[in-house]
């Protein structure tokens, strides 16, 4: 048993390295690339109307038109302005992505038949997609198979912090922060790269109760615009998709265009949230195309993972700390509530949160 668990952590560990090394060659080697011989994954239309019809039933109450006063000009503008973006959201539908024009929906393949799993968490009967085999996806799969949340603690203690809040999901798999949000009534706008994932994601929030709360982005997210290779190790598949090398590692390939995360701007119907980013090392360049983002939005509170960004040279610890200085945000363990110390961001735990200091924690709030 203990050997095992040895051995895992192991592979684990190596498997990181590797990712490390991959995201590296690969964002230099990204745009140099001719993405034209890969062909990414069919995103099929068919299915919109039904789609649509389902989404138009459940404009959600946090949606609702509010009308504008008709006395106070300024007012009208910004209700105006809300309620274009709303309506804009609401349009897309549950998936959609942009390209280097505009916006537009993607159909979430209802024909699919997916394996689904039904998990009690502190939120509630969770319910959602996963991939067919645990060794399809050795990380969230293999473990909701056997009953258990990849990463659970950690994500019960965010949902906690940030309940009162609407969350913007960067990075957002196959949904278990997404999905369990929108179980706390929360509205969730959820980035995933991976055709794959973004469709589980998108299925689960349509079939479970959850379509008039989250919308799905399928785009990947970076410091500049433009197509990005993504592969994967086939086994690691919802979790260990990377900016990467075209070819020569029997990975599966896929181009996806990137945005930077200041385009959410255009469609977030809400102008405060709480924000998650876990992107295998890419956060560093998630957070330096954000600045319009934490301008125009009252962000408090941001979950990052840090294991794999924090050595990074370029876009790595040293971006983050300055944005998050600039702010005003301080980091945090998200455990044990430990105030860190910048100083010693090499030895941080994995994930750091990182907070206004006059958001209130949740002790505080019932005090
Ligand atoms: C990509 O382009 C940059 C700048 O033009 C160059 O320094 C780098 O060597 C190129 N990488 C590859 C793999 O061609
Ligand atoms: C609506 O979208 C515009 C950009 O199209 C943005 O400037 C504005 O802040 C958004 N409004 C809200 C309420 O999110
Ligand atoms: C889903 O099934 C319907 C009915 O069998 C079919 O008309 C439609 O083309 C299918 N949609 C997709 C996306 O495969
Ligand atoms: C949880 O929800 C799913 C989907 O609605 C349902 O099939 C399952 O029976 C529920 N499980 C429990 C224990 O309530
Ligand atoms: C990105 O790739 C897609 C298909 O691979 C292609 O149709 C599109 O023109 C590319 N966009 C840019 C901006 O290069």
């Amino acid at each position: 048993m203990r050997g095992r668990t040895i051995q895992t952590f192991t592979l684990a560990a190596i498997l990181v390295v590797c990712v490390v090394i991959v995201l590296h060659v690969a964002h230099q080697t990204s745009y140099n690339q001719s993405t034209e011989e890969l062909s990414p994954i069919p995103l099929h239309n068919t299915n919109l109307m039904q789609d649509q019809q389902l989404i138009n039933r459940n404009i959600p109450r946090g949606y609702s038109k509010r009308k504008p006063e008709d006395t106070d000009v300024s007012l009208r503008t910004s209700a105006d302005k809300e309620e274009e973006n709303v309506s804009k959201i609401n349009r897309l539908g549950v998936l959609f992505a942009r390209d280097a024009r505009d916006w537009a929906p993607l159909t979430c393949d209802r024909n699919r038949t997916l394996r689904q799993v039904s998990i009690k968490t502190k939120i509630g009967n969770f319910t959602f997609y996963v991939y067919d085999k645990a060794s399809d996806d050795e990380s969230v799969t293999a473990r909701a198979l056997k009953g258990n949340i990849f990463e659970r603690s950690e994500i019960e203690r965010f949902l906690d912090i940030s309940r009162d809040l609407p969350l913007i999901d960067v990075g957002g798999n196959v949904g278990l922060v997404a999905l369990q949000a929108a179980m706390q009534g929360r509205q969730v706008v959820a980035v995933e790269p991976i055709p794959e994932n973004a469709l589980r994601l998108c299925r689960s929030a349509l079939d479970f109760g959850h379509s008039h709360l989250v919308h799905v982005i399928n785009n990947a997210v970076s410091s500049s615009e433009g197509n990005v290779t993504l592969a994967s190790d086939i086994s690691k598949q919802s979790t260990r998709f990377e900016v990467a090398r075209k070819s020569g590692w029997g990975f599966d390939s896929i181009v996806r265009f990137a945005i930077l995360l200041d385009r959410l701007l255009e469609v977030v119907p809400f102008k405060r949230a709480a924000l998650k980013i876990d992107v295998e090392s890419h956060e560093g360049h998630v957070i330096a195309g954000a600045h319009k983002l934490f301008k125009e939005m009252d962000i408090p509170l941001v979950w990052m993972e840090w294991a794999h960004v924090k050595e990074k040279t370029e876009f790595g610890a040293k971006t983050i700390l300055d944005f998050m200085q600039t702010y005003s945000m301080e980091p945090y363990d998200l455990m044990s509530g430990r105030r860190l110390h910048e100083k010693t961001y090499m030895h941080w735990p994995f994930t750091v949160l990182w907070r206004k200091t006059n958001f209130p924690m949740p002790a505080e709030r019932e005090r």
